[in-house]
């Protein structure tokens, strides 16, 4: 019996003929979980997409094959459509979805004009696919706004014969996905994909049937596929569309929601069976989407600039519901709101009225079992989505998620171990409440001892210099401390570990999570009164984190810290530049320098090209490849990549470098225990990811 609270979520619908037993869907996102070679349907995917489907969502749609040219990609994990020898394989990925009484779509889209964009991400041996548009548009659009490098190429406007021979791989495309047993399909002519370009003025300049002189122009690409998928793979098959029903930042030509409503209309009217509804802000990608990257670090235009038509009270999560509100009074077909939703939100909006659908993405990938844990009431057990985007990261890699370990494996159950062991893990981090709670799960007896008053390692400091308003950091520890109290896990906080505890514990396993060491630059001057070391900070923070918890603690800061005005900070991976913001937004002048090539370590690289660009726009000035030459009072004296001295005054040099391997503990533990493992900073410093994919391994494998 569904929780009532969310009684609507949980009622049943129809897409066309299609029977979903709620209202939660996944919706469509490129995992690169697929293979690349000819077999293309993947453990992986199969795992993943069976995990969703048996978690209780009322339909997964699974994310696009390769429809662009050339279909086949060497190296690119995505599946095919383009021949009738992969129906066979994509069977088996129907299969494992079908089998949990779920029904499975598959969206298809044509990256046009922004596939060229992430061609710099690609491996060398990549075939590019051709960019394409409806019209050449100049490229000041598409190039990211954050992106000062000269202007690209502009796409290629397609011919009408190119045109109809997308149309046709489309419908021939529906054909075999029908035949290998998807239930419907999902067009994309959201973003600024090819199907979007026909839509918008500003992308549209043709003057053919194709172009903007009438709605019934600018929509035929898409109407004539969904036209040609109903007449040759039936009237009954559904078809979904996904649109854009605001565009902005491409001033008066901007799709507006009028023009919006008129499309949607002329879609349903063609024979689409629901519509899924997005907006699209022109040149920031991924803030379209995750639209709480649009408020990092700050939005990058004030929020009178935000459109008026979306709600940004929530500074992203929900932003887009007004339009789906809007969308929904003028079709009579079931509409699908999407865009950090969860259960709350969801419930509301239905019962507002705004939505007939809810579709989530992240939220699965950080826990397939999200339906059935909110259905079930068990809310404290979701592993929750914190919006840190690292499964953003990368483009055709098969992608992470920091708080969901199984994500990208094909392993999304957590089996019985085969003989009870008594477990000690040392360390409080993510990495070793991770190891707890899985070594728990598996029936093991778990002590965890942790120096520290409170569980979460470095996270409350990550989440009091981070902030609050984009990432939810709080909620993983939240998650894990909820989880190891329900299994059981013997937790003493405030309990140093002692190689003697060895005797009074008798541990069959040892697992050490104590985090990485700090490290300095062995540069003269570094034992300077003006050198903050971050290990000396980030001890007295932890201490007032204490008492203030991180949220009072990052308030105060604002208005004192015990730094001066003018800061070096040596170190420019991501926890050099997330310090450097840190500073910077408590007015402090800021400048970044790394003896590494790489700025930005670790960031994922749309929040690392919105920082930076921040960061030139506040002053802060970020050098690479630097010799550090000496501190002085004065400041830090480097050596820049072309040779020239320089010295940078500052009142504080914060050495921030990434962490070194703390392998003491395991040397002294060394014949006292039959077996040790390291997971996390401890063993390989790296980021919450890494931390909580370790413990999760170690976890799984004692
Ligand atoms: C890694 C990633 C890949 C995505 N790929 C696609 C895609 O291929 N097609 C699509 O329509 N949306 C894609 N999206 C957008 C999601 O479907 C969804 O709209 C977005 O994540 C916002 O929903 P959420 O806040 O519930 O995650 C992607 C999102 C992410 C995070
Ligand atoms: S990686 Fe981060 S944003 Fe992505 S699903 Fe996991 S927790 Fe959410």
């Amino acid at each position: 019996m569904a929780n009532s609270k969310y009684r609507r979520l949980f009622e049943p619908t129809k897409i066309g003929k299609v029977h979903l037993k709620n209202r939660l869907v996944k919706t469509a996102a490129q995992t690169y979980f697929f293979d690349s070679g000819e077999h293309r349907i993947s453990s992986l995917a199969k795992a993943f997409y069976g995990a969703v489907a048996k978690g209780g969502a009322g339909l997964v749609i699974v994310e696009t094959p390769a429809m662009e040219w050339p279909l086949a990609e060497t190296g690119d994990r995505r599946f095919r459509v383009d021949d009738d020898r992969y129906i066979k394989d994509i069977r088996e990925l129907t299969d494992a979805i079908h089998k949990h009484n779920c029904p499975a779509f598959v969206q298809f889209y044509h990256r046009g004009p922004w596939g060229g964009a992430l061609q710099s991400n690609r491996q060398s041996d990549q075939p590019v696919a051709k960019r394409v548009a409806a019209s050449a548009v100049t490229l000041g659009a598409l190039k990211s706004v954050f992106d000062e490098s000269s202007e690209e190429e502009p796409p290629e406007a397609l011919t009408i014969a190119e045109i109809e021979e997308i149309t046709e791989r489309y419908i021939s495309g529906a054909l075999r996905v029908a035949e290998a047993g998807f239930d419907g399909l999902e067009i994309n002519t959201g973003g600024d994909h090819l199907g979007h370009t026909f839509l918008s003025r500003f992308w549209n300049k043709r003057t053919d049937k194709y172009g903007t002189q009438s709605i019934e122009n600018r929509t035929r690409f898409a109407v004539d596929i969904v036209r040609g998928i109903k007449k040759r793979v039936g009237h009954d098959f559904p078809v979904q569309i996904l649109m854009n029903a605001l565009e902005i930042g491409a001033g008066e030509e901007s799709l507006s929601i009028q023009e919006a409503k008129e499309i949607a209309k002329t879609f349903q009217d063609a024979g689409a069976d629901s519509l899924h509804i997005r907006s699209h802000w022109v040149g920031v990608h991924q803030g379209s989407f995750c639209q709480e990257v649009l408020f990092y670090p700050e939005a990058h235009v004030p929020l009178r600039e935000f459109p008026i038509e979306m709600d940004w009270s929530r500074k992203g999560p929900g932003a887009n519901l007004p339009l789906t509100a809007l969308i929904r009074r003028v079709v009579s077909v079931p509409v699908m709101a999407v865009g950090g939703l969860d259960a709350n939100l969801g419930e509301k909006a239905l019962r507002e009225g705004k939505a007939d659908l809810i579709g989530m993405n992240r939220r699965f990938f950080a826990d397939p079992e999200y339906p059935n844990k909110v259905a079930e009431g068990r809310l404290d057990d979701i592993q929750p989505c914190t919006h840190c985007n690292n499964c953003n990261k990368g483009y055709g890699e098969p992608r992470t998620c920091r708080i969901n370990a199984s994500f990208g494996t094909d392993q999304y159950e957590v089996t019985k171990a085969a003989k009870k062991k008594k477990v000690l893990v040392v360390g409080g981090g993510p990495s070793g409440m991770q190891t707890a709670r899985v070594a728990a799960m598996r029936g093991h007896d778990v002590t965890l001892f942790e120096k520290g008053p409170y569980l979460g390692g470095s996270l409350p400091l990550a989440a009091m210099v981070k902030g609050f308003e984009v990432e939810d950091i709080p909620s993983i520890i939240r998650y894990f401390k909820g989880q190891l109290r329900k299994l059981g896990v013997n937790v003493r906080l405030s309990k140093e570990f002692t190689p003697s505890d060895i005797d009074k514990i008798t541990p069959d396993i040892v697992v050490l999570a104590l985090g990485g060491t700090p490290t300095l630059p062995d540069v003269p001057g570094i034992d300077g009164r003006n050198v903050i070391k971050s290990a000396d900070l980030y001890a007295t923070l932890r201490f007032f984190i204490r008492f203030l918890g991180p949220k009072s603690l990052r308030f105060l800061t604002k208005i004192w810290m015990p730094v001066g005005k003018s800061i070096v900070i040596v170190g420019a991976a991501i926890q050099g530049c997330q310090l450097g913001e840190f500073l910077t937004k408590r007015g402090r002048k800021v400048a970044i320098v790394d003896t590494e090539k790489e700025l930005g370590k670790w960031m994922y690289p749309e929040r690392k090209t919105r920082l930076f660009y921040w960061f030139r726009k506040k002053g802060v000035t970020l050098t690479s490849g630097v010799k550090l030459e000496k501190i002085t009072p004065q400041g830090l004296s480097i050596v820049t990549k072309g040779g020239n001295e320089q010295s940078l005054q500052a009142d504080n040099i914060i050495p921030a470098m990434p962490l070194a391997p703390n392998h003491d503990l395991m040397k002294k533990l060394e014949g006292k225990v039959s077996a040790i493992y390291t997971v996390g900073d401890c063993t390989s410093p790296g980021i919450i990811p890494d931390a909580t994919a370790s413990g999760w391994q170690v976890g799984n494998d004692i």
